[in-house]
């Protein structure tokens, strides 16, 4: 109780609700996509300042390919417009950028090299690790470490091994466990969200919708997340 803990040093978001959001304004979903990506310019910089060092967003699920050609096209469209214009700033931030999820395949052309540019530029930069998940399951992302660790001649695994073998493993840098998972738009489930690496994450709901989440209400559910005590099955 009382001493605040430190600022959590990997938080993981799933952004949702941007459908709800453009629906309650007679607006089209993509346009809610469209005032979704604002919204994540917003909190990539309120978590910079704030010292997180790492920041993963949930942008596109393996089971997303299941809404419109015209929906995932104009998904994939908005992306490539956001690195096109945020790409300088973020390495200028010295931000590196990771990608989880098979995004080499599936993805539009476009997008596959909009993704590449932003890895390859932000490569050796030191700052706030971004990790977009595009294309993202955590069971696909699960067995496919399976399999790599199958592929070199494993015949068993450890613990430690499989974390390796994850996206979040040796593939980009080895990045932490979410410390803090945000789930916006008042769903309470992780939708196939870092299942591997949420075993001891922290949780925080919140009803607003994913295009009206303020860097303010951010830096309010980090707080709150401070006071918080972790136990890890110790106590
Ligand atoms: C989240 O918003 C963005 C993606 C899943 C790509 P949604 O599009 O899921 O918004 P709702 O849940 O329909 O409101
Ligand atoms: C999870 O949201 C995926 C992303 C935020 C990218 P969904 O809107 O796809 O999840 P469900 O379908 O409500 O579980
Ligand atoms: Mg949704």
């Amino acid at each position: 109780m009382g001493e605040k803990k430190p600022v959590p040093a990997h938080v993981a978001v799933i952004m949702d609700g941007n459908g709800r959001w453009a629906e309650l304004r007679g607006l089209s979903k993509l346009e809610g996509h469209h005032a979704g990506m604002d919204s994540m310019k917003e909190i990539i910089k309120k978590a910079d300042a704030m010292g997180v060092q790492y920041l993963t967003v949930y942008a596109f699920s393996t089971e997303n390919w299941k809404r419109s050609r015209e929906e995932v096209g104009g998904i994939f469209e908005l992306l490539v417009k956001y690195m096109a214009i945020e790409l300088k700033e973020m390495d200028e931030k010295n931000m590196k950028v990771n990608i989880f999820g098979d995004w080499q395949h599936r993805l539009p052309e476009d997008a596959i090299e909009a993704v590449r540019d932003a890895v390859v530029t932000t490569g050796n930069n030191t700052g706030l690790v971004f990790n977009i998940c595009l294309n993202y399951g955590s069971r696909d992302e699960i067995v496919r470490a399976f399999n790599k660790l199958l592929s070199e001649g494993r015949t068993e695994v450890t613990a430690e091994d499989i974390s390796r073998a994850l996206y979040s493993g040796e593939e980009n840098g080895n990045v932490p466990d979410p410390d803090l998972i945000i789930r916006t738009s008042g769903e309470e489930r992780l939708s196939n969200f870092l299942l591997w690496q949420a075993a001891y994450s922290e949780f925080a709901f919140t009803d607003t919708l994913w295009p009206d989440f303020t860097p303010e209400e951010f830096e309010s559910i980090v707080e709150e997340y401070r006071t918080r005590e972790r136990r890890y099955g110790g106590r």
